[in-house]
């Protein structure tokens, strides 16, 4: 095989962002927008990098190592994928890898988690490495973190691989980061994504605000994610009932928690409230915040009107469901 093609979902947070980084479980679900990766075997000693949304990096492989990074540095990060492949897989060969993702970028939907997922899913084709989707987590934890800017849960890994509805939880299993998952079953909500299209890099929330009001105000983020591990343990039973009613309060409460931890933005409260206003069930920020997107909850046959109240804050709505398939190859 000379080339491989794979896809992996972008993620949105029911519960639990930030707090799942400190061992509080979350409720994520893969959102039915794809991160798309290409690989093809090159002849030579090059690794190119050639994405839609950032455009082009290029490395030398020197004996067992990849050097000499040039071009956009937000791609080096799959330098370190391809390098870390060659060490465990002892991989030598020249790459092409080619990226395109309808997920949007720094937006909070995991659109770095999704092409990685993407990528390694397309490279384990290529090489035929037999990894199971299960060990993704592993393989990608590490350049989650340094993304994350030196802290992540790596829920976005876990979803992006396997998709559908998840109750996660990071534990330190003999010193190394695992993940507890439950599989929270099918569901059909209505969702509609506000993309306020304030970037939002997810290494300033997760490195730099959430670390400072912990040093300084350890006792009230505590309270706060305890009140966030509530509502997800809720959440979960809600969904199982199915009750939107009931799970569109408690993602309000979950918003109003973010809100006080200083993780919202006046564009994504904006948007939040133009939708409650025109009759979304509950609407949150997801992912790290600061910008990027909200999501509102909606009754079936309301979503045009919630995507219009979206739109009129000049944000991107986007109609939606969730919980759709992970990882997977592309014809
Ligand atoms: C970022 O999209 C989600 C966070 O919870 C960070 C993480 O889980 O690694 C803020």
């Amino acid at each position: 095989m000379d080339s491989a093609k794979a896809s992996a979902p972008g993620n949105l947070f029911l519960t639990g962002e930030h707090a799942v980084v400190y061992g509080k479980p979350a409720i994520i679900a893969a959102v039915n927008k794809r991160a798309y990766c290409t690989s093809f075997k090159s002849k030579g000693n090059t690794i190119s990098v050639i994405s839609r949304e950032f455009g082009i990096a290029k490395a030398k492989i020197k004996e067992n190592n990849i050097v000499n990074h040039e071009g956009k540095n937000e791609l080096f990060v799959f330098f370190d994928l391809v390098e870390m492949l060659m060490h465990k897989h002892d991989i030598r060969d020249g790459l092409e890898i080619r990226i395109e993702s309808d997920v949007p970028v720094e937006s909070g939907l995991s659109s770095s988690t999704a092409t990685l997922s993407a990528a390694l899913y397309s490279l384990n084709l290529l090489f035929d490495l037999r990894i199971k989707k299960e060990n993704f987590f592993d393989y990608l934890y590490p350049l989650q973190v340094k993304i994350h800017g030196g802290k992540a849960s790596g829920s976005e890994i876990f979803s992006s691989s396997i998709g559908g509805y998840n109750k996660i939880q990071k534990i330190d299993c003999e010193g190394k980061t695992k993940i507890n998952s439950k599989e929270l079953g099918k569901h059909s909500f209505s969702i509609v994504i506000g993309n306020t299209k304030v970037r939002a890099p997810t290494a300033l929330t997760v490195g730099m605000h959430v670390p400072s009001l912990m040093r300084r105000f350890p006792n009230m983020v505590e309270k706060e994610f305890e009140k966030i591990e509530s509502i997800c343990e809720k959440i979960e039973k809600a969904l199982e009932a199915e009750d939107i009613y009931r799970i569109g309060k408690l993602i309000n409460k979950n918003q109003k928690i973010l809100s006080k931890l200083g993780l919202s933005h006046p564009k994504i409260d904006d948007c939040i409230n133009e939708a409650l206003h025109a009759g979304a069930l509950g609407a949150k920020l997801s992912g790290g915040g600061w910008g990027g997107v909200m999501f509102a909850l909606a009754k079936r046959g309301e979503e045009e009107k919630i995507a219009k109240a979206i739109e009129s804050t000049g944000a991107e709505a986007i109609i939606t469901t969730i919980g759709g398939e992970g990882v997977k190859a592309c014809d």
